[in-house]
């Protein structure tokens, strides 16, 4: 699956952001984006404006933008995703007052607009936080997959520019690009990054400062609207987020790390028990993996299912010529020992500040009601 919001610059990318941040003279105008083939599975990135141009999910349409808004509306339409994510609520192990929640807050009101108008006109700010790895930017994309809407991918490296003024243009045709296509998500992926960005130089902080008053304004813009944009935004910080952008932020869904039920589910699906070789001893496994998160679960499984390959590869490598890829033997089955070496070599990774999490959660969390 390829994400069109990546966040780290690459090395290049980096050199030639701070070469021409010496250079005095102002930004150019952004490089005609490269076409990217289409065939690209489900979180493709077309940036060829002419391909754009006329298909009403995906392009700019009628919306009538300058010349620098339209430069800005491709950086953004690179990041929304066309098709769907392919993630099921099923494949979420656990974490069923997050669907609960979510499902009521956007699924509901975009399936069933006729119920939730007035007084129950839908939520427009959604905020998920929890530890690092449990399940939050998978849940916005179940989301996008259910409720089949336009969907807006937004990292921090997708609206923090360097060049004064541009991060707060860009919120500006975000919010303008999603009320075109309404209904639609915008989906701000790590939000303390998006707006605790903090430079030494005064101008990169005075940016930083005007980008998180205008996502402020058009946050507000929403709530006084019928349209269906919604704002989904996830973090593991939650704490660092102000009064405002919480006000703004109305459901917090707390993704916690994952109970019983959830840990024993995720490793039936990833170690799943085969016929003729040892009972997967799964009660152990959950047992030990209190406090760990889905990915470290999921790394727990891993390593587990490397050690049978690891013995293939050692005697591949004691023959003298290479094997043929028909002739290649089948890998064996993982031992007791094997996943009893993956716990000890894997530990938990966000298990420290839960007790945060949960105060957080008393304090400012949305809660089902039953
Ligand atoms: N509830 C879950 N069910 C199934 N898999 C899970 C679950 N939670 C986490 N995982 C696994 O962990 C990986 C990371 O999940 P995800 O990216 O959604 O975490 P996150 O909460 O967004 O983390 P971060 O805060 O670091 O961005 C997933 O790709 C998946 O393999
Ligand atoms: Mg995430």
């Amino acid at each position: 699956m390829r994400r069109v919001s990546a966040s780290v610059a690459s090395p290049r990318e980096t050199k030639t952001r701070t070469a021409r941040r010496l250079d005095p003279t102002p930004p150019p105008a952004p490089a005609p984006p490269r076409h990217t083939p289409t065939a690209t599975p489900t979180w493709p990135c077309s940036s060829n404006m002419s391909g754009w141009r006329g298909r009403r999910s995906c392009g700019m349409g009628q919306l009538m933008l300058g010349r620098q808004m339209r430069n800005l509306a491709e950086t953004l339409l690179r990041d929304i995703i066309r098709g769907s994510p392919d993630v099921k609520w099923e494949s979420i192990k656990g974490l069923e007052n997050a669907k609960r929640l979510l499902k009521e807050a956007v699924v509901m009101p975009i399936k069933y607009p006729k119920y939730f108008t007035g007084l129950l006109s839908p939520w427009k700010g959604i905020l998920l936080f929890g530890p690092p790895g449990t399940g939050k930017t998978m849940l916005a994309k179940a989301v996008a997959t259910e409720c089949e809407t336009t969907f807006f991918n937004i990292s921090a490296s997708s609206i923090v520019s360097k060049w004064r003024g541009d991060s707060e243009k860009l919120v500006k045709v975000l919010f303008e690009l999603a009320r075109h296509h309404a209904p639609s998500t915008i989906f701000l992926d790590e939000i303390d990054a998006i707006i605790s960005q903090r430079g030494e130089a005064r101008s990169e902080h005075e940016a930083s400062r005007r980008l998180k008053t205008e996502l402020l304004i058009q946050m507000d813009g929403l709530t006084k609207t019928d349209e269906l944009v919604f704002v989904l935004a996830a973090t593991n910080l939650p704490w660092e987020l102000d009064a405002a952008m919480l006000r703004r932020l109305e459901k917090r869904i707390l993704v916690p790390l994952p109970e019983i039920e959830a840990r024993h589910a995720m490793f039936e699906e990833l170690l799943p028990s085969i016929p003729g070789t040892m009972e997967i001893p799964y009660d152990v496994l959950v047992e030990k993996t209190e406090g760990y998160s889905g990915s470290d679960i999921r790394l727990v499984c891993k390593e587990a299912a490397m050690q049978p390959l690891r013995r293939l590869m050692a005697v591949l490598e004691g023959r003298q010529e290479e094997v043929p890829e028909d002739e290649l033997p089948e890998v064996g089955p993982i031992t007791r020992e094997d996943i009893e070496l993956a716990l000890r070599n894997t530990r938990p990774s966000a298990h420290l500040h839960v007790h945060r999490y949960k105060k957080f959660n008393e304090d400012y969390g949305s809660h089902v009601l039953s």
